[in-house]
């Protein structure tokens, strides 16, 4: 029997690397068929060397790459589709994550999604992807693994919520008027994970809770009021999810990505592991938990409302916060603009419609265009 095969898009990103971290420990259960990247070709050559994929795209490739090499955003639809592929770990940055996840769904592989834009921009589309055929989506945020690994076995109807936890992240005690002025060095300072930029700047807004909460919808088909947000500083309860009999179930650990992407692989199955980090209840004692100050972090709210209010709503969202966010890194807008931004990309195009691929696209580039143009750029 040839082992299960892994793509890995992303894979030169902070979850593609972790992954591969972990795939080195388990090179008898898994092996790696693809790997892709945007634009770090010397990284993804050191991969090459290390892993020999048969498939490898580098999207922003050019003539100095190997020719056995592809190139362009399609070659990440093609590096999902591959027949020998059977897990795709998609750890892509961004809505250029989403037609991948599409493709890999309507292949019927298994989707360990790091991407969570694919579902905040194309929920529904996901939905009918795997529905059609035949796919399936497991979740690599360490929250909605966490939820997973909760309700494993358990009766979807007797869930009266679940609670997402938030470190808070590095502004959680700043008062308002200073989490505004913060500068790009302060933002990229998380206090327990060690992330790509983009998802680091989100934990600092607290926009990366608000995907996050769209993400649990569409995973597990809650409503809005059944998902809530808790800050929790220390990062070891990941998630808990509240029985309609009160009972919470809630799952722990040190702040690792490695121990979710491991899950998201082996998924029902656990696999034995001496490379996770060790939990050890003591050193983890004085575990605390707070309410979100909104006031501060007006990303979350803006999220939750996007994501209620459906349609093309959370690609809006998405694009507004990926071209803030950009902008922010570039030096051009300052921290508290990315929630203004955000804001007008939703009040002028929140009712555009949602559903097809084409009109999420729309959608996602006329927020993108509200937010340059509205801050000068
Ligand atoms: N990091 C975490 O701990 C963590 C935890 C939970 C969820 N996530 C989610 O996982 C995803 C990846 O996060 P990350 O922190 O690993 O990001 P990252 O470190 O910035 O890595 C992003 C990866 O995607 C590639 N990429 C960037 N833009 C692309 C594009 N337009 N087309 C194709 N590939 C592209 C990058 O290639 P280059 O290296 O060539 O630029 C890199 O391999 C995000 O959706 C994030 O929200 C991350």
């Amino acid at each position: 029997m040839p082992l299960p095969g892994v793509a890995i898009l992303g894979s030169t990103g902070s979850i593609g690397t972790t992954a591969l971290r972990v795939l080195a420990r388990h090179r008898d259960r898994f092996a790696v068929r693809a790997v892709t990247a945007h634009a770090n070709a010397t990284l993804l050559r050191t991969q090459v060397a290390q892993w020999a994929p048969p498939f490898v795209a580098l999207v922003e490739g050019d003539a100095d790459m190997p020719a056995s090499w592809h190139r362009g955003a399609a070659a990440l639809v093609e590096a999902a589709t591959q027949p020998d592929v059977d897990i795709v770990l998609n750890a892509i940055v961004g809505a250029a994550g989403l037609d991948a996840t599409l493709a890999a769904l309507g292949a019927g592989k298994r989707v360990a999604l790091a991407n969570k834009e694919s579902l905040v921009v194309g929920g529904a589309l996901v939905a009918d992807a795997a529905m059609r055929g035949g796919g399936t989506v497991v979740p690599v945020d360490s929250e909605h693994s966490a939820i997973l690994q909760c309700l494993s076995g358990r009766d979807a109807s007797a869930v009266r919520r679940v609670v997402i936890t938030a470190s808070g992240g590095p502004f959680r005690e700043w008062p308002t008027d200073r989490v505004r002025g913060a500068t790009v060095q302060d933002a990229l300072k998380h206090p327990t994970w060690l992330m790509g930029r983009k998802i680091t700047v989100d934990s600092a807004s607290l926009a990366n809770k608000a995907l996050e909460v769209i993400e649990a919808h569409f995973l597990f088909g809650l409503g809005y009021d059944q998902i809530d947000v808790v800050v929790h500083p220390q990062s070891i309860v990941h998630s808990m999810v509240e029985f309609r009999d009160g009972s919470v179930l809630a799952q722990l650990g040190v702040p690792s990505m490695e121990l979710p992407i491991l899950y998201a692989l082996s998924h029902p199955d656990r696999l034995e592991d001496a490379g996770i980090p060790a939990f050890d209840p003591v050193a983890a004692s004085g575990l605390t938990f707070e309410t979100v100050r909104h006031d501060a972090f007006p990303c979350l709210r803006l999220g939750i409302a996007a994501g209620r209010a459906g349609g093309a709503a959370p690609a809006v969202f998405n694009g507004a916060n990926e071209q803030a966010v950009a902008l922010f890194l570039d030096g051009r807008m300052p921290f508290g603009a990315i929630a203004e931004a955000i804001e007008t990309a939703l009040d002028r195009h929140a009712g555009l419609p949602g559903g097809a691929r084409d009109a999420l696209w729309h959608a996602d580039a006329a927020a993108r265009r509200t937010v340059k143009e509205t801050f000068g750029c």
